[in-house]
């Protein structure tokens, strides 16, 4: 007990306090690996398992008739017998069975691709969690079979946590690829490349390009090409290599989003370059809404900066409602006093008509790497009622973003 007190009164020497926090790290680091073992399958191309769907499940996601879906899995091929349960089938199985059911084609964007980017500088504002949530809705629940793609410019890596948790080192990150840190086989280019980091999900129609902590070096690069450029009496726009990367994979998808770090960056900037949208999630705090405040004239300094850089405009700048309670008064209050404001427009909507309400749901499914849609309410381990709740809550939103992008489709 003595020792203790004694340890605990003394303060480090310098040496100390670099091997504490050392050690601190790779604890942390092993609690990481610990619960991603415990979490992750092999089977799968990113760690994590298909969504399942039992028979009522299937009829809901397919629209097949209940009592024909058993004989037309039997034409298809489909073994609905060879998990557990005496009747479950997967994502695969429910795509395939959709395309059986469907008369229309499945949808392929044939015009501008809509880059939505999730920006906030506020540290927590849900830009992740509503990033990750309203793309793999977008390509799961919706029959028209959107190819989805996240663009992960945080180097916190979070979005990539959750969509490729098996993310690896000799895997190709966006810093990698901004910062020409690959080497191209013969007879692949740089197109190829991008299209290749573009990693495949445990959704079908889903992909992700991810990050990772070393990628905040791009920030020094940048400095340096910039350096480097003006000594030749050139420029260096760091935005026009994001751009490269977007010309190689646009017509591999129908909508794509990304995920932003909460401090800005030379990447930052050129994620709000490429962007055609904007997605501003403001929480219902009065700490929020005040930082938010800030950030939304910091963002029109920005967009100052992009305009003279050649933006073209934006589709839409709206804020979503993010991580609302709605048993809380304050919140609610709060949260319409927040769509009062942003209601004054009489030209423009600057709001989301649906919340992204809390949910313990997005909580549970996250401590599995995992977001609402990864799973279907009969394999839930927890509150079932909970799920729905939030995949019904969160759809009406994908449905507002999908309404959005239809009209930019002209369809
Ligand atoms: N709707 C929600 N319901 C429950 N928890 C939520 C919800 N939205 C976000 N959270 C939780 O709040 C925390 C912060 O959310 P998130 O990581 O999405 O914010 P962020 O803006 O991406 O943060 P950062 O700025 O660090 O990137 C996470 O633990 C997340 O699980
Ligand atoms: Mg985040």
């Amino acid at each position: 007990m003595d020792k203790i007190t004694l340890i605990k009164g003394i303060s480090m020497t310098p040496v100390a306090t670099l091997e504490s926090i050392t050690n601190l790290s790779s604890y942390l680091a092993a609690l990481n690996l610990d619960n991603k073992q415990s979490v992750l399958s092999t089977e799968n191309v990113n760690g994590k398992l298909k969504r399942t769907y039992n028979q009522t499940e299937a009829v809901a996601a397919t629209g097949a008739h209940a009592r024909k879906i058993t004989a037309l899995c039997k034409e298809l091929d489909i073994d609905f017998t060879r998990f557990d349960k005496s009747w479950q089938i997967d994502i695969d199985d429910v795509l395939k069975l959709r395309k059986a059911c469907s008369q229309e084609e499945l949808f392929q964007n044939q015009s501008k691709l809509p880059i939505y980017c999730v920006s906030n500088l506020k540290g927590g504002a849900g830009k992740t969690t509503i990033t990750v949530t309203l793309a793999s809705g977008l390509a799961i629940e919706i029959p028209k079979g959107y190819r989805v793609g996240v663009l992960d410019l945080d180097p916190q890596g979070t979005s990539t946590a959750m969509l490729k948790p098996n993310f690896s080192d000799d895997d190709l990150s966006i810093g990698d690829l901004l910062m020409e840190n690959f080497e191209l086989s013969e007879g692949e280019t740089f197109s190829d490349l991008c299209k290749e980091a573009f990693y495949e999900t445990n959704i079908p129609n889903f992909r992700v390009m991810c990050s990772r902590p070393e990628d905040r070096q791009h920030e020094f690069y940048v400095k340096m090409r910039e350096n480097e450029a003006e000594e030749a009496g050139e420029s260096y726009n760091a935005y026009t290599a994001m751009e490269k990367i977007i010309d190689s994979v646009k017509d591999d998808f129908d909508i794509l989003f990304i995920d932003t770090s909460p401090y800005f960056s030379a990447m930052t900037l050129a994620g709000h370059y490429v962007a055609t949208s904007l997605i501003v999630p403001i929480r219902p705090s009065e700490n929020d809404q005040d930082s938010s405040e800030k950030y939304v004239k910091f963002l029109a300094d920005m967009y100052s900066l992009l305009m003279g850089m050649g933006h073209k405009g934006y589709d839409n700048v709206k804020v979503m409602l993010s991580g609302i309670r709605r048993s809380s008064v304050s919140q609610v209050r709060i949260a319409q006093n927040i769509r009062m404001a942003c209601n004054k427009s009489r030209d423009f909507q600057h709001i989301y008509t649906h919340e992204f309400i809390e949910s313990d749901a997005v909580t549970n499914c996250a401590e599995d790497y995992c977001t609402v849609y990864d799973y279907s309410a009969s394999e839930y381990p927890a509150s079932k009622a909970s799920l729905k709740l939030a995949q019904n809550e969160y759809r009406l939103i994908i449905n507002e973003i999908e309404l959005e992008c239809c009209e930019l489709w002209g369809i």
